[in-house]
């Protein structure tokens, strides 16, 4: 949503249609407004997991300091960094080069592409896309709705949207990942039946405080009456 407008939008007054030409500026607008969400996001999970992780981290290392040598507090940096500061900026990077791609993706409708908006009063005020990424196999990218719109099930509009899309393509599989930060997302996905199929990876991986969460959704098993 661009433009002031007071009034409330409510679940009926919303929309869902397919994305066109026009609409390719406001869903770059939600791109940018995505990418700051989640880069504030990323910070403040960091932050808040790891001064506890550090703060118990640093007496250990002070105790170990002064009872055999102060190069423990070198290693101690090290270790830091590594486990710590670098995957923060890592994925802080990953998220601005995905932004970067993002806002230079034609979304118009290709054969192995469909997108959605969701509209409310000439606005545009959420956005999902369907890749096509194999045979049978679909990617769910780009799940935005404007802060201001959501909990009034319009994720859900256009999940069901999309699904009703890939039932009838005859696709088997709808792939999608996200993280672990996202827990909105990660609900709305389970309660149309997505199943996580993996999450995090290594012991260093399953210590951050953010990790990547990969879904599947089997659309063989997808009760058509629920999403038709
Ligand atoms: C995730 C997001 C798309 C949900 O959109 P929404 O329109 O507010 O969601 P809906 O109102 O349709 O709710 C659908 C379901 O999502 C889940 N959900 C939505 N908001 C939630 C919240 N704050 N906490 C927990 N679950 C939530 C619930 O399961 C809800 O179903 P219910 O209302 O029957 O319990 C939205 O919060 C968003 O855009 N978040 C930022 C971007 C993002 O994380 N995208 C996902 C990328 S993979």
């Amino acid at each position: 949503m661009t433009r002031s407008d007071d009034r409330q939008p409510s679940n009926a007054s919303v929309i869902i249609r397919l994305f066109q030409t026009s609409d390719q500026l406001e869903c770059q607008q939600m791109i940018k407004l995505f990418s700051k969400e989640l880069l504030n996001q990323i910070t403040f999970a960091f932050l808040s997991t790891l001064s506890c992780y550090v703060a118990i981290a640093t007496v250990l290392v002070s105790a170990a300091a002064l009872l055999w040598s102060l190069w423990i507090f070198v290693v101690f940096a090290v270790v830091f960094v590594v486990v710590v500061l670098y995957p923060y900026f890592k994925w802080r990077s990953t998220v601005k080069d995905w932004e970067f791609s993002m806002l230079k993706t034609d979304f118009t409708e290709s054969n192995s592409r469909r997108m959605w908006v969701a509209e409310w009063n000439c606005r545009t005020v959420g956005m999902v896309r369907l890749d096509q990424i194999g045979p049978g196999v679909a990617e769910l990218k780009n799940m935005f709705v404007v802060p201001r719109c959501r909990g009034m099930g319009i994720s859900k509009k256009m999940l069901n949207e999309l699904i009703r899309h890939a039932k009838r393509k005859n696709l088997q599989k709808i792939a999608l990942f996200t993280t672990s930060i996202q827990t909105s997302a990660v609900q709305l996905y389970k309660k149309h039946g997505f199943k996580v199929v993996s999450k995090g990876g290594s012991f260093l991986v399953a210590i951050q405080p953010l990790q990547r969460v990969d879904l599947e959704l089997d659309l063989d098993l997808v009760d058509v009456q629920l999403h038709l």
